[in-house]
Order: structure tokens, then sequence, then C-alpha cells
């Protein structure tokens, strides 16, 4: 009889394409408080390619099956209000444990969103993380006013199309940078204020100074977000303003950023790191439901739309991983 795999799993952290496997896992029933979710559709976001390889912030439990993000259907609960409530309903399923990347999966009713109808499978599968860091760094974490010029690294990133979108949206601008001239264009047309090819590793750091300063003037940035590090998110450190502020939210490069205290010090700069997730576990339930209002409208109208480059069965993601495309893969589990 043909194998028909429920879950992807992995035994021991390593690169994607050699540790992960098809499995037959279940998970157990659900308990009180948590729900079961049959999966529709999960992404493969950079999150899980480095919780895979054992560098995130959290650890696997092993054998793990990966899969923060993605949506399905609540078919039973294992008890509770948000439980019987959420029964039968689509949803986005936040799995801060991983476990998406399956045909069925349990969490806590406290990690799934019921989602509009209005949304297509693709946006529901990639609904928040990506989405939610866009807009809550911009609108909650830095503040950005109209007119106001942000600037980010690996601008092309899913995130970062996002955030150039949003930009446009509310009114302030971005300078953008790639480590590649073949993206100028498209951010452009996209509608990016500025886009400055720039690799850390090839090229020194008073060059990316020297390009920001034409852009926005010389006294620098006050709004700089950095999900590279190494050399290219230190050069970044250069450009700030006095006051100026550069998130750090991720570690693309695998590289540390470098710096003298005194680029801080004598402009009272700083540098802050975002996790969304200990961002939003310190926000209200109001806080929560209204940024998921604000969500879906931007997600709908395009803004924060993700666009999906690639979709893939659950058998064919190990492979999936041996024949990496630019841009979204999204898992479909039928
Ligand atoms: N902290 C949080 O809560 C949080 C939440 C969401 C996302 N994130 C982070 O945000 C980042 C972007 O996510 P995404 O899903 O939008 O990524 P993505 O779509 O997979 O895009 C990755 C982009 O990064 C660029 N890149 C990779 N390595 C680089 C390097 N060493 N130097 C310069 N550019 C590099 C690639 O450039 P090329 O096209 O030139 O290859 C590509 O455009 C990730 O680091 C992710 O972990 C963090």
């Amino acid at each position: 009889m043909e194998f028909t795999p429920q879950a992807i799993l992995f035994d021991q952290p390593g690169p994607p394409a050699d540790v992960l496997r098809l499995s037959d896992h279940r998970p157990t029933a659900p308990r009180p408080g948590q729900v079961s979710v049959r999966m529709t559709a999960s992404p493969i976001n950079p999150s899980d390619e480095m919780f895979i390889r054992g560098t995130y912030g959290t650890r696997p439990v092993l054998p793990q099956v990966p899969g923060f993000e993605g949506t399905g259907y609540v078919v039973s609960s294992g008890g509770g209000f948000r439980g019987r409530l959420f029964t039968g309903k689509r949803v986005a399923v936040l799995n801060a444990g991983g476990g998406n990347w399956a045909h069925e999966t349990v969490v806590p009713a406290s990690q799934v969103i019921p989602l509009s109808k209005q949304l297509s499978d693709e946006q529901a599968a990639t609904f928040f993380v990506n989405p939610a860091t866009a807009y809550v760094l911009t609108q909650h974490v830095l503040k950005i006013s109209r007119g106001d010029w942000l600037v980010q690294t690996a601008a092309a990133s899913c995130l970062g199309k996002m955030i150039i979108r949003l930009g446009q949206r509310l009114g302030f601008r971005t300078l953008n940078i790639v480590r590649s001239e073949r993206h100028t264009d498209t951010l452009r047309k996209l509608g990016g204020d500025a886009v400055v090819v720039f690799d850390g590793d090839k090229t020194a750091p008073s060059e990316l100074t020297t390009a920001i300063a034409a852009e926005v003037g010389g006294d620098g940035v006050r709004h700089a977000i950095d999900p590279v590090g190494g050399p290219t998110g230190s050069a970044l450190i250069g450009s700030l303003a006095p006051g100026g502020r550069l998130i750090t939210f991720g570690t693309l490069s695998d590289q540390p950023l470098q710096f003298s205290g005194r680029e801080l010090m004598t402009r009272q700069a700083s540098i802050e790191g975002f996790w969304l997730g200990h961002f939003m576990a310190s926000r209200s339930l109001p806080f929560k439901l209204k940024l998921i209002r604000q969500i879906t409208r931007l997600v709908l109208d395009g803004t924060l739309a993700t666009n999906i480059a690639r979709t893939v069965s659950l058998a064919e993601v190990p492979t999936a991983f041996a024949e990496p495309v630019a841009g979204r893969t999204l898992i479909r589990m039928t």
C-alpha cells in the first residue's frame, strides 16, 4: 500500500535537505484548552529553516515537526470557551512550538485566530508573521511619521516588500538596501523611494554612509531596521542620526553586529532587538484584536499580501529544500 505522509519530522538539527523526513506521526488528542486543527497550508519561512538548523531563538523538542505559521480548520476541542467557539472555523495557526507541517496539529486555543472568509488560503497561511512584523515595527515600535525616512536592509525580502508598500500607503519614505543590482527595478516599481546596492562583505562601510547621506541628508536617519546583521547591518550604524534607532530583528548573515560604542554614544543613538512573539505576549486582547482587523484590511488590499513563488505538497518538502527558490514556498496539505 502507498505510504501517505502525515507530517514532516526531523530527529536532529541540521541542514533541512539532510534532516527532514516524511513521517506517519499524528498528534495526541487535544487536552482542555487545546484545539485540533486540520491544516490546509503552511509557508516555509526563514524562522522555520533556522529552527530546523538549531539556530533559532527556541530549540526543537526532538523528534520535532516544524512549521510556526499556517492555516486550517478547527476540527475538535479539548474543552474550554475558545475551543468550542472556534470549532468548525478556518483559523490562522501561530504554533509557537512548531508543528504545522502536518495534516493535523494540536495547539493551545490561544494560538489560533479566526480569519475573514475574504482571505484566500494563500494569504490566510501567511497572514500573521511578516504582515504583523511590518505593521508593528513601523507603527508601534518606531512610530514613523508621514514623510519620515526608514532605512531597511534585505529590502527585497517578502517582509521588505511589505514595508515598501506600507510606506506608500501610510506616507513614510523607504531607503532600501539590497545586496544585488537585480532587485533595483522591482523595488523602485513597487514604490521604494530610494534603492542602494550594498554588500557589507564586499564593500567598505563608508560607501553606505555616503549613499544614505546622498538620499536623506548628512544628519543621517532616525529609523532603521535590519534583519541581516554582520558587516551589512554594522555599516548601517554609522548612518544613524542623533537619537536615531536601529531595530535588529533577524540574523540572515549569521554574523554578529560589530561597532564601536562611540558610534552610539556620541549621537545618543540606540540599537534594540525585536521579536514578534515577545511583543505580542506583552499586549492586551483589545490591542491584538485591533491589530488583526488592521492586518486583515491591509492584506486584502494587497499592501501586506505575500507573493507565493511556489507551492509544494507535504511529500515534496525535503526536495523543496534541495532546490530553493527566491520568494515564499507554500506547503499545501490538500
Ligand atoms: N524578529 C521577528 O519577530 C521576525 C518576524 C518576521 C520576520 N523576521 C525576519 O525577517 C527577515 C526577512 O524575512 P522574510 O520572510 O521576508 O525573508 P525572505 O523573503 O526569505 O527573504 C530573504 C531576503 O534576505 C536577503 N538576504 C539573505 N541573506 C542575506 C545576507 N547575508 N545579506 C544581505 N541580504 C541577505 C535575500 O537577498 P537575495 O535576494 O539577494 O538573496 C532575500 O531577499 C528574516 O530574517 C526573518 O527571520 C523576524
